[in-house]
């Protein structure tokens, strides 16, 4: 019986089939393109961030061609930040004029970006900062921009954190009642455990968490929300790094998504070029997925509104292995059988999935599947795996191998076939 995870409060019985969304990263830090957290890392003050305000002008901003691009890419969701830490919102908020509406550009941004995911039947999700670094009440701390100005924090020790959180909780209402159903709801990060002296960091009670909890499963029931407020949430967020195995609270397996960037950086970041190859992105998604987990990938589009040529290769290559290999990904989970050395197991039901990360010659043994499979196959192409249990009892000899028990032993081409990750169909008899 495949190990099913705890319990959710939010519906994630669509999230746990589909397991492959899209992160998107933009707003005004895209002008710099050196970083989300450019603000925080070179201590800029709000007048010398605002000239990425007055020049906000994404031209060549379309949303259609994004959603087309995660489409192809075999993703299912999409997550997008509403607002980063930067404080910039993407959309006509009533609450503030920090907004792209104010920009040279003039318009919301985020209304015909969940209009043209949803036309291509995508699943949407808000990523929320719970951070401002923009916001007069959100009091300055050791993650704060303004950290090291010691007579400006001196003068505005007066910011009221309960201020901050009335607008946390009135834009997230905006979210959840101006752009129909939203299916995610991604908050970031609390940090309350930090300690600078001069000042503590934030959680739960700065952002008023169990309320804004409370307001996000009034105003939309179904919805699922990550684990960054301090209170739980319906599923863990382990980023930048593989777990080991499937992710456990308390010991008990839980519904979990790996965030991962193309290279290192959320935001656009022009001269980073630390890109992972097509190869090890599509490794990534399988071991996410044999893990029982979701992957969330990121890309950080332009200031002119695109995708870069980078991340599109990257998108297309691994859409080419989804278009064949799609059914080792949708619907699967973690498999009881232990893989092979660099393999890993997918599961659907009787569906086992035999991802090889490293073509090995000629044979691979599958300790435990002995007499479990009826069928085998290579997914890329449908052509037949021939397979054979190797009699225990014979010795080892100049051509043939010993057997092991309740081993199957697969024939393979000498030749890895074409694709990023060789995956071989296992039919389990019943
Ligand atoms: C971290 C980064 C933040 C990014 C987020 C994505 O919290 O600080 O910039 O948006 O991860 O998971």
């Amino acid at each position: 019986m495949p190990k099913l995870p705890e319990p959710s409060i939010g519906d994630t019985s669509w999230f746990v089939h589909d397991r492959f969304g899209l992160f998107i990263h933009w707003g005004i830090y895209a002008l710099p393109a050196r970083h989300e957290w450019v603000k925080h890392r070179e201590r800029i003050h709000d007048e010398d961030y605002q000239k990425y305000f007055d020049h906000f002008y994404p031209d060549l901003y379309d949303p259609t061609v994004w959603a087309r691009e995660a489409k192809n890419a075999g993703m299912k969701y999409f997550v997008v930040t509403s607002k980063h830490h930067d404080g910039f919102c993407l959309w006509d908020s009533a609450l503030t004029d920090y907004k792209a509406t104010n920009t040279p550009w003039g318009k919301d941004v985020l209304t015909p970006m969940v209009e043209a995911f949803r036309a291509e039947g995508f699943k949407v999700g808000f990523y929320h900062s719970l951070i401002d670094w923009h916001h007069p009440e959100f009091p300055i701390d050791g993650l704060h921009p303004l950290r090291d100005d010691v007579a400006l924090r001196e003068a505005q020790k007066h910011r009221d954190i309960r201020k901050y959180a009335e607008y946390l909780h009135g834009q997230t209402r905006e979210l959840l009642t101006q752009f129909g159903r939203i299916d995610i709801m991604w908050f970031d990060f609390s940090y309350s455990e930090r300690d600078w002296g001069w000042s503590k960091g934030k959680g739960k009670d700065d952002w008023r968490s169990e309320e804004l909890m409370a307001i996000v499963r009034e105003f939309q029931p179904g919805i699922i929300v990550n684990d960054r407020l301090e209170i739980g949430g319906d599923f863990k967020t382990p980023e930048q790094y593989q777990p080991r195995g499937w992710m456990e609270v308390n010991g008990k397996p839980v519904v979990w998504e790996a965030c991962q960037t193309l290279n290192g950086s959320w935001g656009y970041d022009r001269d980073n070029l630390d890109w992972k190859p097509v190869e090890m992105l599509v490794q990534m998604l399988v071991d996410t997925v044999s893990k029982g987990g979701n992957l969330l990938l990121n890309v950080g589009p332009n200031a002119r509104g695109e995708f870069e040529p980078k991340a599109i290769e990257r998108l297309r290559g691994i859409g080419e292995w989804m278009r064949l290999h799609g059914r080792s990904i949708y619907g699967c989970t973690a498999s009881d059988f232990t893989p092979p050395p660099d393999c890993r197991y997918t599961q659907n039901g009787n569906r086992l999935y035999l991802h090889l990360f490293s073509w090995p010659f000629r044979h691979v043994h599958l300790d435990g599947l002995g007499d479990r499979v009826e069928y085998a196959q290579l997914l890329n192409d449908g052509s037949e795996i021939k397979m054979r249990v190797i009699d225990p009892n014979q010795e080892a000899n100049l051509i043939f191998m010993s057997g092991t028990p309740g081993t199957l032993t697969l024939e393979l081409p000498v030749q890895k076939p074409p694709v990023a990750v060789p995956v071989i169909e296992l039919f389990l008899k019943e």
